[in-house]
């Protein structure tokens, strides 16, 4: 097939093939029409065979990043790794002159986040997109452990709650459950002067029938935002093949990892964390 310019396929390699990038993989190869799939990387053994029942036969499946990184012909990668792992192959893919998209967050670590910000920026040549992102004052957490013990080991907890005020007096509360197992709710409340909105409480299938009226949750997040993981994708291979404006900057990423970060510590701590003049969390170690 002879491709003009004009409908020109931006070369894609994706890493990571776990709960998200298998999604992101079918949406790669058969749902992209700017995008053409020709890599894919998970070191984790079985996901070579995974790709080569799920996938059309020209993507090639590396287990070694380095190797896919610098030979898989691709022009931009999406990173769909563990977070851990996400902060090193975005510098390395940027060293390559490839464009980046990977998934939140940057880092769990504020000096690395701004890092490969920072980064990120020295290269305008490239595109750079964290979707699903979202300035501040003071954040406050609390957690409990309900139902798995062992997070506590960690310092983590199977329910948590934030308070995050922003330096212009809104304010932002939230909560996340792992002890959720029928369904999966993702609830935004807008609250303002004249009135309120709620946003997707759960679904907005109403079922009825000879059992009665009631209504019915996704079963997991995937399904929630199956259609976002479509729209960035598409918003990306825009934004490199035609040079399109992006809805979410890396500095949203940063300001994104903030806040995590100072409610992590707070949860932790169990101290309110409070911003400085520089919108950077004052912490015992930054
Ligand atoms: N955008 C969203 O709404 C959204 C939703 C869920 C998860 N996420 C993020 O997506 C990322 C992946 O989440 P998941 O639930 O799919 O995780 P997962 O643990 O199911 O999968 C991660 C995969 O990456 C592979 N991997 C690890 N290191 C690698 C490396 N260096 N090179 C190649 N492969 C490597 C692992 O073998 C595994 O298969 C996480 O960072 C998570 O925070 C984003």
């Amino acid at each position: 097939m002879t491709v003009s310019p004009g409908n020109r396929r931006i070369k894609f390699a994706l890493f990571g093939l776990g709960r998200l990038g298998v999604i992101r993989a079918r949406i790669l190869a058969f749902q992209q029409p700017r995008i053409e799939l020709v890599a894919v990387c998970d070191t984790k053994p079985g996901t070579d065979k995974w790709a080569a029942e799920n996938l059309p036969p020209s993507v090639k499946h590396f287990s070694e990043p380095q190797e896919c990184l610098k030979n898989s012909g691709a022009e931009a990668v999406l990173i769909c790794t563990a977070t851990a792992t996400h902060a090193p192959l975005i510098l390395q893919a940027l060293d390559l002159g490839l464009h980046v998209m990977c998934e939140k967050p940057v880092s769990v670590d504020i000096a690395t986040t701004q890092a490969v910000v920072e980064k990120a920026a020295s290269r305008p040549d490239l595109k750079f997109l964290v979707p699903f992102t979202r300035r501040l004052n003071r954040v406050i957490a609390f957690g409990q452990v309900a139902v798995y013990g062992d997070l506590a080991k960690y310092g983590d907890a199977d329910n948590a709650w934030g308070l995050v005020e922003f330096a212009n007096g809104k304010i932002f509360k939230t909560y996340l459950g792992r002890t959720l197992t029928s369904g999966f709710e993702d609830t935004t409340r807008l609250c303002g002067t004249k009135g309120h909105s709620i946003i997707s409480a759960n679904s907005n299938v109403e079922i009825r029938d000879h059992l009665g009226i009631r209504t019915q949750s996704v079963p997991d997040a995937f399904t929630l935002f199956d259609a976002t993981f479509l729209a960035d994708l598409s918003e990306f291979a825009d934004a490199v093949l035609d040079n399109k404006p992006m809805t979410c900057q890396p500095e949203d990423a940063f300001e994104a990892g903030k806040i995590c970060a100072a409610l992590q510590y707070s949860f932790r701590k169990g101290v309110p964390v409070y911003f400085d003049d520089d919108g950077l969390p004052i912490m015992e170690s930054k």
